[in-house]
Order: structure tokens, then sequence, then C-alpha cells
């Protein structure tokens, strides 16, 4: 791979040995991954500190600090080096436990002590604290074009394909390695010529609600697994909801990073520009029998309709999000053998508090939670068996990760599910 004078700089190891080793790391990976050069980032997402349930254990049991859960999780090294400031903007994605309701999660002060821990520390180094798996919800916005260095799925489709970002889906060394390098390889959805669609998508059914996006989301997964399909017949603009349930959905069920809708995202203003004047390698349409059978997929583990558990905010919910269920939720009072958690970045609930959205669901008997969620922090209320979600993507995972049931449904119904403890939903 070529290097620039100052990445060659750092791999000789002129600006210490932990940049060293992020620089070797990045040169490793582009290699591997067949890109001639590294790009400059000033926008990194990704995790790091010792939140992680397995992390906990790890951080624990071999009685390490923070500098060495960094070297051996994000610098791919045994050996303990001193992590210096990150070198551009750098935010944290989601965390393993809301330490505010560490009880109700079942989180003992070890772990809520290594969650302050890690506070400290990465947040002395320079990364921002967003601590959810939405930054752009908060305040990291990038712009078309950006070049940046993004983990998590849902975010970096989100970032590729409604913002215009660009970025590949980073792990958590790559991530590591970019913060205190500012640099990520030059390869995939960095490139021009990568970032066409290759599916087309003819909706013959109308998608409402943010569940009716989730679950195309989810069928065009399955068909299109890796590569990029380009959305036509929409006949209204999404909203910031829908987008991001569609995408979560889609790189849940397959792999896709990036997709188009025509007349709606950045770079699908028609279907030349979407596809790059080269016709699609397959069509397909969505229509309501590939409707149904999504629903039917999403649903495959609910068998049992009481319902002891009801997790709203996969991805993060949006203040809007917020808004609605209170609207839904405001007088009423959670079934007793039912809990609702819902789940938000930290400064959004600032502003629910602030507009009493936390006290309305608090009165219901609800939980406004903030940084992790019950599939990534495996945080289920006590005896959990039967969950319903809004979400494909936790409906996806929650039966896989925690071994319950889901039901996926509307936002509507899931409220419906709190207050009443079935589940009731049903395809309309
Ligand atoms: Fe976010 Fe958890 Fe869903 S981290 S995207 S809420 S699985």
């Amino acid at each position: 791979m070529r290097l620039a004078d100052d990445e060659k700089a750092m791999l000789d190891g002129k600006e210490g040995p932990a940049r060293q080793k992020a620089m070797d790391l990045l040169v490793r990976y582009g290699e591997a991954l067949g890109a001639e050069r590294l790009i400059d980032t000033n926008n990194v997402c990704g995790t790091m500190g010792a939140t992680m349930p397995f992390l906990r254990d790890f951080a624990a049991t071999h009685g390490i600090g923070l500098d060495a859960v960094f070297s051996e999780f994000s610098l791919d090294s045994a050996e303990v080096v001193e992590i210096p400031k990150v070198k551009v903007y750098s935010c944290h994605l989601q965390q393993g436990m809301d330490p505010v309701h560490a009880e109700q999660q079942g989180i003992g002060p070890q772990a809520v002590k290594l969650y302050r821990d890690g506070a400290a520390f990465f947040g002395g180094l320079g990364v921002q604290l967003l601590n959810t798996c939405t930054p752009y919800q908060v305040g990291n916005v990038p712009v078309k074009g950006e070049h940046c260095a993004w983990m998590e799925s849902s975010a970096v489709i989100y970032c590729n394909s409604v913002l215009g970002g660009r970025t590949n889906a980073e792990g958590r060394e790559s991530a590591g390695a970019a913060m205190l390098t500012g640099k990520i390889p030059y390869w995939g959805y960095h490139l021009d010529e990568n970032r066409f669609g290759t599916h087309l998508v003819e909706l013959e059914v109308e998608v409402k609600d943010t569940a009716d996006w989730g679950l195309l989301g989810y069928y065009i997964g399955e068909v299109v697994q890796e590569q990029i399909p380009v959305l036509s017949g929409v006949k209204y603009v999404p909203n910031l909801a829908r987008l991001k349930h569609f995408g979560a959905a889609a790189s849940s069920s397959g792999g896709v990073e990036m997709y188009h809708v025509i007349g709606v995202t950045p770079e699908a203003r028609s279907l030349e520009d979407a596809f790059g004047g080269k016709k699609p390698i397959m069509k397909f349409k969505y229509g309501p029998a590939e409707r149904k059978i999504a629903y039917e997929r999403v649903n495959s583990t609910g068998k049992d309709r009481n319902v002891d558990y009801v997790m709203l905010g996969c991805p993060h919910y949006s203040l809007e999000q917020i808004w609605e269920v209170c609207q839904l939720l405001e007088g009423q009072r959670i079934h007793e053998n039912c809990s609702l958690w819902i789940f938000t970045p930290g400064a959004i609930k600032h502003v629910a508090d602030q507009n009493g959205y936390t006290k309305i669901i608090e009165d219901a008997g609800g939980f406004l939670m903030t940084d992790t969620c019950s599939a990534v922090g495996r945080v289920l209320p006590k005896g959990t068996k039967i969950a319903a979600v809004d979400s494909a993507k936790q409906a996806h995972y929650l039966p896989a990760i925690m071994g319950v049931q889901a039901w996926f449904g509307t936002t509507f119904e899931c409220i419906q599910a709190a207050i009443t403890g079935r589940w009731s939903g049903g395809l309309q």
C-alpha cells in the first residue's frame, strides 16, 4: 500500500507507540482488503472501553485498566501501550448498559464503575460520549461525500444512504486505529464506483408507517444480501424514523450497507443516477405477498400472546418517536405482568425530561433508558420470556441472543401489548 509521509512517520513510531500500532493495524487491514492507500477521515464512530458483557468479564477477571483494554481490543496488541488523545472527531457508539438504570437491568456496582471509569478515560482522550447507535440523531451528521469510519450496521447504512457520507462497516479495531491516526483504508463505499445500485425494487404496496418500512427492509435485505437495492415507486418522502428502521432491518436480514430511494436519497435523483448508467443485475417487486412473507418471517418466534416485555427504541428512538409514544401512553398504566423499556440517546432523553415525556412514561410504569439496548447489553426485565417490539432488527436479534420469543408490530400494537399484557397485533 502507498503511504503518505505523515502515515510513514506514524508507522515509524515518530508519534509514539500507540499511533505506531494503530498505523500498523490499518496497513495490514488495508493490504488484506486490496486498498491502494489510506484516506483522511475526521469522523470516526466506534465502541471502546469495557462495558459490553464479554469485556466486563474480561476486564474483571484480568484486573486490567483501560489502556490495556484499548491496546488488546482496539489495537490488536497484547503489549499495553499508553493511549494518547484522539487525533480526529471521534464519537462513542452504544455501551453495554445504562448506568442510571443498572438496577432494573440487573447490573452490579462493579460494572457501573467500569462504565464510569471508561467515560472519564475516553472523555479525557477527547472521545465524544454520544453513547448511541444513532450518532446522526444527536449531532454527528456527516455531509454528502464526507469520508467517515463508522461501526454499527444501522448507522453505517444511514450514513451512506440517507446522508451521502462514505463509510464501510468498520470494526472495533479499525475504528479505534482511525481515531488515533485520522486514517482509514480507501476501498469499498469510499469509492464512487462501489456506490451505484445493483438491484431494482418496485414497490407495489404503499409502505406507510415505521413498522412497514422495517418489514420492507427485512424483505429486501434477505433478497439482496450485501448488494445495493434501489427503491422505486415510493409515493411520499419517508421521515428519519422510517429510513432508520428500514436500514436497520436491511442490514440485519442481509448485510446491506447502502441503498437508494429514487427522488429521496442524495445519490438517486433518478434511476440513471442511482445505477450509474448500468442495468440492474436483478429486478423484483414488493407487493402484498412479499409483505406477508416478511411479516411471517419477522414474527416467526412469536407463539405465546401473553407479553411480559415491550421494548422500543431499536435503533435508539428519536424525539419524535418518544413524543408519539407519549400520546399513546399518557394517562394509561402498563399491565402488572408487563414491563416497558424505551431506549434513546442520552442527549434526546435530556430533552424528553424537559418536555415531561420521561414522566409520562414513568407514570405509566415504564422506563426511558439510554446508552444501550436489550440485544447489545443483554439486558431484559427479570424473567422475560415473551417480548414485543416495533423493530424488525430487534425481532431478528432478541430471540437469537436472549432466547426469548418476539412479536413484531406497529408502535401502537406494542403500546397496546404493554397496557393489556397481550399481543393482539396482526398484518393490516
Ligand atoms: Fe441500536 Fe441496539 Fe438496535 S444498539 S440498532 S438499539 S440492536
